[in-house]
């Protein structure tokens, strides 16, 4: 921005000297300049090139506020860093967090700083790279989960990681693609890293139930189980918790992605050894963890973070490449229309991916 300015004032004063001058003005004080209206006309061309250039993006400028706290702006267009990737955006898909961030619930850590361009799930095309980027060039379609502090999602473009942006081949639509990273990576890190379920058919063959099973995470942990062909119960919304008690107590892995199931819905449902994978940390998770850990109990319950990894979001990719992974969308809205898209992941009943479309 200060070499843009930079530039423009010394154009300006450059300008100047090589015209003949009736008026003057000062430009925040930075140069005293004179001008004829008709220099004035033939400098747009110059100004419009130097100008910093602007893209549409809807940002929140306080916490709170849901769907109306939500502002339509034009924004200077992102400039990577040496590791960064620009990309022209083609989709983008909204997570719980991405509301509950706006609410205020992980202040002061995200957002980073305020205004704040949400949503961090994103599918589009490389446009610009910066200079230490190698896996990357102009032109590839790619899918990216973008850095927490800064987002950047609902916007024309956007600055992503190359640590964390893989290859979109052209069997995966932009919008399949954007559904993938946040939502994704929970529900394969909760079946494999934190349940130890083998989803090539090799492991030992287990009984899984998921919850909110027809939500983001849910309805890829579903099919995802299913891959390494277990025995998979799915439950859907609060009307199911029933159905849970009427299970038999043969669980291997609870996925558990609704919020307000207690430990004690699951715990009579798990086998000896079987764990209650809970992505939807809250303090009686925690306190139920402590606990099981104190009593030595072999059920546990294993609260579960997701971790960004780019060799996992590869997968995920290539599953839906070959038809094995399906992302199943809610719905898609225009960026001019997000509020409809924000308010109904705010609602909480969405099947499968709430997808925007720049
Ligand atoms: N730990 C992590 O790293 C991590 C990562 C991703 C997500 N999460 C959290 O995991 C949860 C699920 O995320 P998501 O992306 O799947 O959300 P989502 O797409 O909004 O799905 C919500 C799901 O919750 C169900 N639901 C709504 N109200 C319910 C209730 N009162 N009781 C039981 N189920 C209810 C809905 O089913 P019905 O429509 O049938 O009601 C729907 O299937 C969120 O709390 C999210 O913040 C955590």
């Amino acid at each position: 921005m200060y070499d843009l300015e930079y530039n423009f004032y010394s154009i300006i004063v450059l300008w100047r000297v090589l015209n003949s001058a009736s008026h003057s003005i000062t430009i925040d004080g930075a140069a005293k300049i004179s001008f004829s209206p008709l220099s004035l006309i033939s400098l747009s061309p110059i100004m419009a090139a130097v100008a910093p250039k602007l893209m549409h993006a809807v940002q929140y400028n306080c916490y709170g506020g849901g769907a109306s706290g939500l502002k339509h702006v034009e924004v200077p267009f992102p400039t990577p860093k040496k590791d960064e990737v620009v990309l022209k955006l083609e989709a983008a898909s909204l997570n719980p967090s991405d509301w509950k961030i706006q609410k205020g619930i992980l202040w002061p850590v995200f957002p980073g700083k305020l205004p704040h361009i949400p949503v961090n799930d994103v599918s589009g095309e490389v446009i610009e790279a910066g200079q230490g980027v190698k896996k990357f060039k102009e032109g590839e379609k790619v899918v990216a989960l973008l850095n927490y502090f800064n987002g950047g999602g609902l916007a024309e473009y956007a600055v992503a990681s190359e640590r964390l942006t893989v290859a979109r081949p052209p069997e995966v639509s932009a919008a399949e693609g954007a559904g993938l990273p946040i939502a994704g990576l929970t529900a394969l890190q909760a079946l494999t890293q934190a349940a130890n379920i083998k989803l090539d058919g090799t492991g030992e063959l287990k009984n899984i139930l998921v919850t909110a099973a027809s939500g983001g995470v849910g309805h890829y942990a579903v099919q995802l189980a299913k891959l390494g062909n277990n025995h998979v119960t799915a439950t859907c919304g609060a009307r199911n918790i029933d159905l849970v008690k009427s299970l038999g107590a043969d669980e291997d892995a609870v996925i558990h992605c609704a919020t307000g199931t207690p430990w004690s819905s699951f715990e009579p449902n798990l086998s000896a050894e079987g764990k209650v994978i809970d992505i939807t940390i809250g303090p009686s998770a925690l306190l139920t963890l402590v606990l099981n850990t104190l009593t030595f109990s072999k059920k546990q319950l294993v609260p579960l973070l997701m971790n960004p990894k780019a060799e996992n979001l590869e997968y995920l990719v290539k599953l839906v490449k070959e038809g094995k992974l399906k992302t199943v969308i809610d719905s898609r809205h225009a960026l001019a229309n997000v509020e409809d898209a924000w308010g109904k992941s705010i609602d909480g009943h969405a099947i499968g991916k709430i997808i925007v479309e720049p």
